[in-house]
């Protein structure tokens, strides 16, 4: 059996108390009325180590990337050994912002993903095509070059040790979701890749998150699909509500 997670991507956003907020109103309407999913919260480094002590075993916390060094002299870094000893326990790796924005290449993002598993921060790794690969018909080419150049450069031990996020990047952000036929179809071609590569076993128990303006209506359509191990979300994971009611629907 895989593991089912709703993962919030805080992204830049809220100042500390806001952030305070935002996870005491997630912990207490998961101790109302628990999840039958893991619950993750991925909010902005600095308030890692605050918001660790503030999950009380409700959910997990995140980082959102992480240094592909291990320590020294990179002014403004952060690595996975002080995210591991800050009690987080999970890391985002290679989300198409940090990619596009931040120029991440797969030999950084292989970098990194080693540093998650020196430090047992499991990382969720993202994958997704953009608009133009979308419409050129390009998106399982690009997606299994992503598993490829990156993942699949592992053992089949690490690779066990990844959940992996499909976050096509057209539906970033824009109220455009992938349809729950478009997300099952590309979820189910990266379990085949997965087998290919690293055999059944591993594709069979492999955690794959959909991602891409997945929202408080949307996601059961979404989780009822086979392939669809869970979500990891955006804006809709800043609204205490919306996030507990997408962590209720994963069933
Ligand atoms: P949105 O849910 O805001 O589209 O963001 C998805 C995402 O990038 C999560 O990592």
């Amino acid at each position: 059996m895989r593991a089912k997670i709703v993962a919030a991507n805080w992204k830049m956003n809220k100042a500390l108390p806001q952030a305070i907020e935002l996870m005491q109103a997630i912990t207490f309407g998961l101790r109302q009325n628990p999840a039958s999913c893991k619950v993750v919260i991925a909010p902005p480094f600095v308030y890692l180590e605050r918001l660790v002590t503030e999950t009380t075993g409700l959910a997990e916390v995140a980082a959102q990337n992480c240094c592909s060094r291990n320590n020294g002299a990179y002014t403004g870094e952060v690595s996975a050994g002080m995210i591991e000893s800050v009690g987080a326990t999970y890391c985002i790796v290679g989300h198409s912002e940090r990619r596009q924005l931040y120029a991440e290449t797969p030999d950084v993002l292989e970098a990194k993903l080693q540093r998650c598993y020196d430090h047992n921060l499991t990382p969720i790794f993202c994958i997704g095509e953009n608009h133009l690969e979308r419409t050129e018909e390009r998106h399982f080419e690009v997606v299994a070059q992503q598993l490829e150049y990156v993942l699949f450069n592992f053992t089949v031990e690490h690779a066990a040790k990844t959940v992996i996020a499909y976050e096509p990047v057209w539906a970033i952000g824009t109220g455009l979701t992938a349809s729950p036929e478009q997300a099952q179809e590309m979820h189910s071609f990266i379990r085949r890749q997965i087998a290919t590569k690293f055999g059944q076993e591993l594709a069979d128990n492999i955690t794959i998150l959909y991602g891409g303006s997945c929202n408080a209506q949307n996601a059961a359509g979404l989780f009822t699909k086979e392939d669809i191990d869970g979500g990891l979300i955006g804006g809709a994971a800043l609204v205490a509500d919306d996030f507990l009611k997408i962590c209720n629907e994963l069933r």
